[in-house]
């Protein structure tokens, strides 16, 4: 099968793109309003960009034209928070991607703890095992429409103690049991992990 995104129509190239692009990762993204209102929404347009300092980017479209509440949240404070959805919580992240007016606090909604955030204004979702606070260092607009690339600065890190693993620094993968966006209503465990040594025998990562 051979296809032209740019003969083709626009919602099937959005299918295809989310389908080709698997599993994302969901950044689980809360913000505060002007009014002092909380904002929780998934994005699954998101990614790690750099480590030096720690920076993350997500991309939000737009809702009949204007930015979704968490880009104008975003774009008021200047800051915001990443909340990693486990299996657990994966049926509160899906209730908080409802298209509700800005009024809406979906930490209510959904009954999750808004913590708040140590050096950013935005709150943290208390149950998510991983909660990153960023500082907006970009918002971009990309594309027709346009998306808005937000590039986002780690300031502080929440990791839940049993998840850290202080003498190697690492994460551990066999308990934070994260969910992955694939396309459509569709989502996947991360329950089968295997490892494979680098060719490079000095790799650290
Ligand atoms: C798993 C998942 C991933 C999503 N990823 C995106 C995304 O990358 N970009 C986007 O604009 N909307 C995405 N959405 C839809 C938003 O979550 C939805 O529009 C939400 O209402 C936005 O909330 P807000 O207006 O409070 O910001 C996603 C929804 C789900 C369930």
């Amino acid at each position: 099968m051979q296809l032209d995104p740019q003969i083709a129509e626009k919602q099937s190239i959005y299918k295809l793109l989310i389908g080709c692009v698997v599993p994302r990762p969901i950044a689980w993204v809360s913000s505060l309003s002007d009014d002092g209102i909380a904002n929780v929404a998934p994005f699954s347009f998101f990614m790690a960009v750099c480590n030096d300092p720690p920076t993350l980017a997500f991309s939000s479209g737009r809702r009949a034209g204007s930015h979704k509440d968490t880009v104008r949240n975003i774009e008021y404070t200047q800051d915001f928070v990443v909340n990693i959805v486990d299996d657990a919580l994966a049926e509160q992240m899906n209730l908080t991607s409802g298209e509700y007016p800005p009024e809406v606090d979906e930490f209510a909604l959904t009954g999750l703890t808004a913590a708040p955030g140590v050096k950013v204004r935005a709150p943290r979702v208390a149950e998510a095992p991983i909660s990153m606070e960023c500082r907006v260092t970009q918002i971009l607009p990309v594309g027709h429409g346009p998306h808005s690339l937000v590039l986002g600065e780690i300031v502080h890190f929440h990791i839940r103690d049993d998840l850290y693993n202080v003498s190697t620094g690492r994460i551990d993968m066999h308990r934070l049991h994260p969910v992955g966006r694939l396309a459509g209503n569709l989502y996947t465990h991360v329950h089968d992990i295997f490892e494979m040594k680098r060719p490079n025998e000095n790799y650290v990562g």
